[in-house]
């Protein structure tokens, strides 16, 4: 049994900090991709407040397919350069967007997403997946989550 006990008063940068110890602790002697991605999930939901939803899209053969997640069933396929994910995966950078529906080609998976952060995790400067954040609250989002999640998407470069 693993027992992570977030604090949710603690300052954002703490539970970033911590969730990335823990994420580290638990793919540190397991080689299986699938099963880090569904612990790290499971990770991201636990110590990240207001999510809708949270998860990996890896990429496979040039496009984006659905990993492991917890939320609403998501769509399964995103191309290249498409909606938030496929721009994050294209240009191997992290997308911020305070308000979904002001993002060109957006695509919906949940009507109740307002606000999403998603953010590459490269390895040897290439993109193996994208850790994909949605959230009911408009401008859920600030630099703060994106760093946090950027560092823990450097953690796991070699465990997806
Ligand atoms: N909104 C994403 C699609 C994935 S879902 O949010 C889970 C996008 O525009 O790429």
């Amino acid at each position: 049994m693993y027992e992570f006990a977030p604090d949710p008063q603690a300052p954002k940068g703490e539970v970033y900090h911590d969730l990335c110890q823990a994420a580290q602790a638990l793919v540190a002697d397991e080689p299986d991709r699938v099963a880090n991605m569904a612990n790290v999930a499971a990770l991201i939901w636990q110590f990240v407040p207001d999510l809708n939803w949270a998860g990996f899209y890896r990429v496979v053969d040039g496009g984006l397919i659905l990993g492991p997640f917890i939320g609403k069933p998501a769509c399964i396929r995103i191309p290249f350069g498409q909606g938030v994910c496929g721009t994050a995966a294209a240009s191997g950078t992290t997308q911020l967007v305070p308000d979904v529906h002001a993002f060109p080609g957006h695509i919906a998976c949940d009507g109740a997403s307002r606000s999403e952060l998603v953010v590459p995790v490269l390895r040897d400067g290439r993109v193996l997946a994208v850790i994909d954040l949605d959230s009911p609250s408009l401008a859920r989002f600030d630099a703060q989550d994106a760093a946090g999640i950027e560092a823990l998407a450097a953690a796991l470069s070699s465990a997806i």
